[in-house]
Formats: structure tokens, C-alpha cells, sequence
């Protein structure tokens, strides 16, 4: 049985966090909002809790876990040999969507972190997230709370329908704002994003002016199309097609694509932006538009691809958005879910 709790997303309850806390502190699993996405958390410095996410999620042993801190005294305790550059981009971007990765502490057990000596650390902004640790009174382990492969929940009724069952209590405190992952960043050589995220690769460049970004899925749509080629992440049951290029050429592929689809009996969803929203109107097909900008497209995005799973489509169109600021992390998402099925329109 999973139990559910509303909590104050602003100002949660303190009598609801200490119950949380004391699931976290007996070994159990609790999923909590928090400003990226919900995360499944348990006590990070035990290592049967921490098998019980792997367990619950379906996770590869190999995927390493987050751990989450509420201060910043807290991360001596979960990372040693800390770089001067950790503390100040903890400085400049904590509490909020950035994931340091670092050196372990041995106080955390390395199935945390799939055997590696590293760590990845955050200090999150939500006030559930940041009541919850402090509560328990430890660093907690969260991934993601959804099933491996599926897309992130932005909401608890997205971890009831992955996880219910599976873990002892989701506070529900609402949706999660940024609804993007964090952007985790390693420290522990030269400075590397390995998932871009919540945080920007311009803002983090303003401190870091020879940052990489090394995430096999951007590089992708520069080179050949390598379909199946990436692991399946963030995905909806239905198949993802992307189209890229011109925004008018786009939008003409798009149309012709699902009117033959349609035509052939096949369950279309279209996810497109709210000004586009009516030129699909004579289309028998499923239609999800989002904000035009990458901030209101982020936030609704895992949501609208777990809509059109409810809706039953078969398969989803969608354009791939301009990279940039949030942009990058929307494409980046949005790559994996298509598995790299990307069309180029000219
Ligand atoms: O916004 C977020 O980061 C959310 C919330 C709950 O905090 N958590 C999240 O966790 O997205 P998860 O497990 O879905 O993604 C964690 C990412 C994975 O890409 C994982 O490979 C990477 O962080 N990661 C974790 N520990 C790492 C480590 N020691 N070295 C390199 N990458 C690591
Ligand atoms: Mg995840």
C-alpha cells in the first residue's frame, strides 16, 4: 500500500514532514515534490534503502542515484576534496536545478552511485524537499520518481501511476515548477555537463567559460540519425517522430504526415505550440499544445507526453524546438523520448 499525503507546497506542515521523515529514517521509500521533477527518496546512507529505489524503479544497477543535501554544511558529509569552482557555483546556483558531481564520502554507500567513487550532490529549492531532508536528518538518495525509461513525474498522480505500490508514501504538494530535470554538471575533472537541465549551459559558462557539454544525445541531430542506437529514456508507450528545420516547412511536414497517418486508421497525437494549435484543426488526431517559449514548454512537457499515453495514440509528432537556454534541455528530452527519430524538412 502507498500512501498519499497533501502537503503545503509553500509552507508544509511540519507533522507531515516528520511522518515522512521517519519512513525515510526507518529504510522506506518516499516520493516528494521538488522544483525539477518528483524524486523517490530514501535515507542515503543506507545501502538496503537505496537497493529498494533500484528495485522500485526497475533501475540498472549501472545508473547511478542523486543525493539531495538541505545545506550546504551538509556536503562534507556526502563529498570530500571539494573544488574551490564546487563551492562557488553552490554559491551562485543552490538551492535550485544543479547537480554537482564530486568525490564520495565514505559515510555513502556506493550503490548510490553504481560502484563509481563519485557523488552526484543537490541542495534542492522546494520547501518539501529542503523540509524532508532537514526532518530526517540525512542526506536522502532520489532519482526521478517514475519507472526506469518512463518520463519524469511532474505530479503525484504521475508517481501513483508508476510506483503505486511499490513505495511506502508520496507527499503531493502539486506540480513541480521547472518540470526538467537538473542539469548535472562533474567536477570531478575538466568541468563537464552531462545532462543539461534546469540550470542554463550560458549561465554556467558566465562562471565556467570553457565548459564541455558532453551529452550523446545533442550531438546527435549534428550528425547521421542513429535510431535505436540510444537507450530508451523518458519515453511514452507511443512512438515519438520529430521533425526539424524551417518552422514553416516544419509545420507543412507535420500536417501532410498526420493527415496520412490518420487516413490510415493509425492514433495520432500532435504536440505543438498554442498559436500553431489551430492549423491542426481538420486533423482527426490528438492535439497537445504547449507554451512557444522552452521555460512553459519544459514545465508541461513529461506531462504531455504521459497525456497522450492516456489518450491511447500510437504515435506523436512533435518539433524539435530551438537550442538555447531551457531549449537545450527540452531538445535534449526530447531526443531521448524519440529514441533519435529525428526528420529533417528543408
Ligand atoms: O532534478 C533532478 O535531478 C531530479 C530530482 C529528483 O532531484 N533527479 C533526477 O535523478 O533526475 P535521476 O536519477 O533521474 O537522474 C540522475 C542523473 C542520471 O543521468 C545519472 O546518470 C546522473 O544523474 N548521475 C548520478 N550520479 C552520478 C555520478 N556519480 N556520476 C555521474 N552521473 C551521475
Ligand atoms: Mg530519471
Amino acid at each position: 500500500m502507498t500512501q498519499i499525503l497533501t502537503i503545503n507546497a509553500s509552507a508544509p506542515q511540519l507533522d507531515l514532514l516528520a511522518e515522512a521523515a521517519a519512513v525515510i529514517r526507518s529504510g522506506g521509500l518516499v516520493a516528494f515534490p521538488t522544483e525539477t521533477v518528483y524524486g523517490l527518496g530514501a535515507d542515503a546512507t543506507n545501502a538496503e534503502a537505496i537497493e529498494r529505489i533500484y528495485a522500485a524503479k526497475n533501475r540498472p544497477a549501472s545508473d547511478p542515484i542523486i543525493v539531495h543535501i538541505a545545506t550546504l554544511d551538509q556536503l562534507a558529509g556526502v563529498a570530500v576534496n571539494l573544488p574551490d569552482l564546487a563551492l562557488d557555483l553552490a554559491r551562485s546556483f543552490w538551492p535550485g536545478p544543479l547537480t554537482l558531481v564530486l568525490q564520495r564520502h565514505s559515510s555513502i554507500p556506493a550503490t548510490v552511485s553504481a560502484g563509481r567513487d563519485t557523488v552526484a550532490v543537490r541542495l534542492p529549492s522546494h520547501p518539501v524537499a529542503a523540509g524532508l531532508i532537514a526532518a530526517a536528518e540525512r542526506p536522502i538518495a532520489a532519482p526521478s520518481a517514475n519507472t526506469f525509461s518512463r518520463p519524469s513525474a511532474t505530479t503525484a498522480a504521475h508517481v501513483l501511476e508508476d510506483l503505486g505500490g511499490r513505495i511506502d508514501l508520496i507527499l503531493d504538494g502539486g506540480s513541480a515548477s521547472i518540470g526538467l530535470e537538473s542539469t548535472v554538471l562533474d567536477l570531478t575533472s575538466d568541468p563537464v555537463v552531462l545532462r543539461p537541465g534546469g540550470v542554463t549551459v550560458e549561465q554556467l559558462r558566465a562562471l565556467i567559460p570553457d565548459l564541455q557539454v558532453r551529452s550523446q544525445y545533442l550531438a546527435l541531430d549534428e550528425t547521421a540519425e542513429a535510431p535505436g542506437q540510444l537507450i530508451k529514456h523518458y519515453s511514452p508507450r507511443a512512438e515519438v517522430r520529430l521533425f526539424d528545420g524551417d518552422p514553416v516547412a516544419v509545420l507543412q511536414r507535420m500536417q501532410t504526415e498526420a493527415r496520412e497517418r490518420t487516413a490510415e486508421g493509425e492514433r495520432v497525437g500532435i504536440m505543438t505550440i498554442e498559436t500553431e494549435r489551430l492549423t491542426f484543426g481538420d486533423i482527426p488526431a490528438e492535439v497537445i499544445s504547449l507554451e512557444a517559449d522552452a521555460a512553459g514548454m519544459g514545465a508541461h512537457l513529461f506531462a504531455a507526453l504521459r497525456e497522450f499515453d492516456q489518450r491511447g495514440v500510437q504515435v506523436i509528432l512533435a518539433r524539435l524546438p530551438a537550442a538555447g537556454g531551457l531549449g537545450t534541455a527540452v531538445r535534449d528530452r526530447l531526443i531521448r523520448a524519440a529514441e533519435g527519430r529525428i526528420l529533417r524538412v528543408d
